[in-house]
């Protein structure tokens, strides 16, 4: 077992685990892995048991292998996105007294099908590569700000500088939501980055409530005057034929703001990260600028970064492998797209890939809805920053560091140039 301070407790092993798939490792506290992420897993993609149960953070089970995360995404049967049951939610919900606000839930990322598919619809026509097409002016035109901003700063963290606020001003754009009122917003993506450390389910709700109770002025307003936004869009969409409800359109905000901010913020991270450490790569890219779109899904191969969650709805054997209801389990997307089987020399970062798709974005029914609009995002700064910033490099004298969790990747990425 590692002896590191900042591993969460041990848990007790239950019965069904045994001995030769127990592995110790903590995907929050680990050092190893909060020193170097894609370090740590690589080692772990070598050391661990392709499926393993850890007793840490309260005990639960990796998915290591490309084949046993691509199984589990798509075995909704066995392995369900409803941590906490709908029907367990249902039925506290009712119990609450008359009046209380609603708890909003990230839907449809929690729910399983067939709910799932009903409430995915809306938002799939929303994030269609054409709707996204149509944001491509608006995004190049914040990445030129933020980045001609970092660039008369003569370096910075690039984090702070572009990676982070970028987004934020993509979401409240597209839901026309306020710009002023930005710095609120970015304070909520941070306490949200930071509440990915750990599971507090109160301080999760009352950062939803907080940021629901933001919106809602606005939310409301659309539903009485239509704009282009999706807000209003959402207004006129219907889940299961009836017309969506404010709780709806809570319900959603909540959503794409979990999952669409921090994963884009660690996404352009790791790949600037990447470029400023490899100086002949930038080369390459100012160059043939037509590489980018290949050199960013090679980004998201070599360092894909989120790690959903899955808990075992009834008790079975996979891949040689007992669980039972209710166990939980992490899709630990980044050793997958690690695994040697699925990709030759998986550690190396190769443009010339034969097989290229990976499973950065999830796969089955939960597949990431956001995936067009992060692959522009990601791309346009590729393309903005290698265009505009000469050659960059690491600040020797600032550490790059990072996070463990849910999502993970660089706090800080300092970038100089001469
Ligand atoms: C590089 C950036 C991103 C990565 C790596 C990423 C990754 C993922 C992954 C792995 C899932 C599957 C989760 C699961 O199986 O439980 C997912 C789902 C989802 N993502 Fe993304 N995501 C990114 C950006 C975005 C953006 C920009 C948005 C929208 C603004 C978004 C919205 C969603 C939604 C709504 C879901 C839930 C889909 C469902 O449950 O049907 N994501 N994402």
């Amino acid at each position: 077992m590692n002896d590191v301070s900042t591993n969460s407790p041990v848990a007790q092993r239950p019965a069904h685990v045994t001995d030769a798939v127990t592995y110790d490792f903590d995907m929050f506290g680990d050092a190893a892995y909060v020193a170097d992420p894609h370090k740590r897993i690589l080692d772990l993609v070598k050391n661990a048991p392709p499926i393993f149960w850890t007793p840490r953070n309260g005990g639960h089970w990796m998915l290591m292998t490309h084949s046993a995360n691509f199984h589990a995404s798509r075995d909704t049967e066995g392995f369900s996105s409803e941590i906490v049951p709908q029907a367990m939610i249902k039925a506290m919900m009712a119990k609450m007294p008359p009046g209380s606000p609603h708890i909003p839930q990230p839907l449809p990322i929690t729910i399983d099908p067939p709910d799932h598919t009903a409430y995915r619809m809306p938002l799939q026509r929303a994030f269609s590569p054409k709707a996204m097409l149509g944001l491509q002016k608006s995004i190049r035109e914040l990445a030129v700000d933020l980045i001609e901003k970092m660039k008369a700063k003569g370096g910075g963290n690039f984090v702070d500088e572009v990676a982070e606020p970028m987004p934020v001003q993509i979401f409240l754009k597209m839901f026309g939501l306020p710009l002023e009122r930005q710095q609120e917003y970015r304070t909520l993506v941070k306490e949200h980055m930071e509440g990915n450390q750990n599971h507090d389910p109160r301080a999760i709700v009352a950062r939803m409530l907080k940021l629901t109770s933001i919106m809602r002025e606005t939310v409301l307003e659309r539903k009485e005057n239509p704009q282009d936004d999706l807000i209003s869009m959402l207004w006129q969409s219907e889940i299961n034929g009836k017309p969506t409800t404010l709780a709806d359109l809570e319900n959603y905000c909540v959503v794409l703001f979990t999952a669409g901010l921090d994963t884009v913020v660690n996404g352009i991270s790791h790949g600037v990260l990447h470029l400023a450490k490899n100086p002949d790569l930038q080369r390459e890219l100012r160059a043939n600028p037509e590489k980018i779109h290949g050199a960013s899904e090679e980004l998201l191969r070599r360092y894909t970064f989120t790690v959903p969650l899955r808990r075992i709805a009834k008790d079975l054997n996979f891949q040689g492998v007992e669980m039972k209801t209710n166990d939980r389990v992490m899709l630990f997307l980044p050793a997958a797209d690690l695994d040697s089987s699925e990709y030759p020399e998986a550690e190396r970062y190769d443009l010339q890939r034969q097989n290229s798709v990976h499973i950065a974005f999830g796969v089955g029914p939960h597949r990431c809805l956001g995936s067009h609009l992060a692959r522009l995002e990601l791309q346009i700064v590729y393309e903005e920053l290698l265009a505009r910033v000469p050659e960059f490099r690491l600040d020797p004298d600032k550490p790059v560091t990072y996070h463990g969790g849910h999502v993970v990747g660089p706090d800080a990425v300092w970038l100089r140039w001469n």
